[in-house]
């Protein structure tokens, strides 16, 4: 296939979908996520900006070093240090790529830069050629391109491909754009740069507008050549384009675009699931591709004709993205070794044979209570064990919750609080009301919770239930997660695991912020 119908697919989830508020991830989520999305062959995978925070930085680097495959990507503004920490984050990294940016648009550049746009295009050439001196392979992104005057963009591309950029982004920053004006900008672009021919153009929409998917495109109608995306269509504010929409759309649509990607498709559901969990954002039912009623037809007239013949309904098979795909992997006879094999394809490795051993333990009493264990189940179990190991101030020790129809539900409970044991018990609306509320007799945190969900993990009734939480407070927002076969049970952890998260009071510098 020659270059100029090949998608690259560059995923963000790592890095702009994690600015969205709440959906932080750990170092080893992170590594389960890149493991995901090298396996279903994401070209790109953007791991995050490595001068964030240390944490940050930390993650960057462990993602480059288990995932072999996609290029990993560090995100650095146009600044010396930024650079510099990138191109030490990505050093173990089998294909590295620093993405550097800087403003372009007359607003960015006079309120946040400061700066005159002769300025502004001096320090993308040096900001290109500082990353080019670490690594081949260097992406640029003129930010707010969307909002940005064609005739200077046409001048800071061309010096910025002159000066070794390979992938030239334009963003929608603030999800502005509409698709024929988009899709038109990409094309004046590639036709008025004299050495666009040296670089792939690559579109990174906000969907402010719910427009992100179709300015993409609209990109790739007129010649953008890369997209970048994540998956659930995760991102800051309204997200970004969704990756499962844009690969769908232009593998359905084959006939339009005349372009492939390299995505395993079948791997979709079970790495948007993956994100999901982690993030503990849910998925809505009627999201494309990956919500639960995606391929449910709900009308006899529909479900009839869909029998006669699937494609009087269906532009796509459930199974092509990976829906049906979560097969029984493991049960209440599966060994140590067999546990350990399956986590390790799922990008899950144990430091120590205690933590292996304590993971197994946790395995073999779900078992009890399950019979049979799917990968999202072990997916869930890894979460809470590291949730559980990190040093927290709170711990569940027991609950104890009683309803009855007709009589006030009661939760008693002992929380651990640095150490120390707390019996407390509260009345609540429901089972989970009153639990939430007993622990906060002991946290007495003066939190907002700003949401409370439950989504079972796999089907049937024996499913485990995972609870989302998110709590706010002085500006800063959370997400806890928990999962359990006991709904209240795994509220309760959710919660505490929100809480904990507030205590930690882990700073990250956001990208967009000025730095130069
Ligand atoms: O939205 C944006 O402009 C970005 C850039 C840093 C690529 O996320
Ligand atoms: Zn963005």
């Amino acid at each position: 296939m020659s270059q100029s119908n090949r998608l690259v697919i560059f995923d963000t989830t790592m890095r702009d979908g994690e600015q969205s508020p709440g959906a932080s991830m750990t170092k080893d989520e992170k590594v389960r996520i890149g493991k995901a999305l090298e396996k279903m062959r994401v070209d790109v995978i953007e791991a995050g900006f490595a001068a964030a925070s240390p944490g940050d930085f930390a993650s960057i680097e462990a993602v480059a070093q288990a995932v072999r495959e996609s290029t990993v990507c560090s995100l650095a503004r146009a600044v010396d240090l930024d650079i510099e920490r990138a191109a030490a984050a990505l050093q173990k990294a089998e294909r590295a790529r620093i993405h550097t940016f800087i403003a372009t648009s007359p607003i960015h550049m006079k309120y946040k830069l400061r700066m005159e746009p002769d300025a502004v295009l001096a320090q993308a050439v040096y900001a290109v050629k500082k990353a080019r001196s670490f690594v081949e392979d260097v992406e640029f992104s003129c930010e707010d391109a969307g909002r940005s005057e064609n005739d200077f963009l046409c001048r800071i591309i061309e010096a910025a491909i002159d000066a070794g950029a390979r992938t030239i982004n334009i963003p929608d920053t603030v999800g502005y754009a509409i698709p024929e004006e988009f899709g038109y900008k990409i094309k004046t672009l590639l036709t008025r740069i004299p050495n666009s021919d040296k670089a792939i153009f690559s579109v990174h929409c906000h969907n402010d507008l719910g427009l992100a998917v179709a300015n993409s495109l609209a990109a790739v109608a007129n010649g953008a050549r890369q997209v970048e995306c994540t998956i659930n269509g995760l991102g800051e504010r309204a997200g970004n384009a969704a990756l499962e929409e844009i690969v769908m759309a232009t593998r359905t649509r084959h006939d339009l675009f005349n372009i492939s990607t390299n995505i395993d498709t079948t791997q979709i559901v079970p790495t948007s699931r993956l994100v999901s969990s982690i993030t503990g954002f849910p998925v809505q039912p009627n999201k494309a591709i990956v919500g639960a009623n995606a391929f449910a037809h709900e009308s006899g007239i529909h479900q009839d004709g869909v029998l006669k013949h699937r494609e009087t309904y269906e532009i796509m098979k459930a199974e092509d993205v990976g829906w049906g795909a979560n097969k029984m992997v493991m049960g209440k006879h599966s060994g140590r070794a067999a546990f350990r094999a399956r986590l390790e394809e799922l990008g899950v490795t144990f430091e120590t044979d205690a933590a292996l051993n304590e993971a197994f333990t946790r395995f073999k009493e779900l078992a009890d209570k399950k019979h049979e264990i799917f990968d999202e189940d072990l997916q869930a179990l890894v979460s809470e064990a590291v949730a559980d190991a990190a040093p927290d101030v709170y711990k569940l020790v027991a609950l104890e919750s009683r309803s009855a129809t007709g009589e006030t539900p009661v939760a008693e409970l002992v929380l651990s609080k640095d150490g120390q044991e707390h019996k407390v018990s509260s009345e609540g609306s429901g089972p989970v009301d009153a639990a939430l509320k007993a622990i906060e007799q002991v946290a007495n945190s003066g939190a907002n919770l700003l949401l409370y969900s439950v989504n079972s993990i796999t089907q049937g009734t024996d499913s485990q239930g995972e609870v989302t939480v998110r709590l706010e407070k002085a500006g800063r927002i959370v997400n806890g997660n928990g999962a359990d076969t006991d709904i209240i049970v795994a509220s309760a952890k959710a919660y505490i695991h929100a809480l904990n998260l507030l205590q930690s009071g882990v700073s990250r510098q956001h990208p967009q912020n000025d730095g130069v």
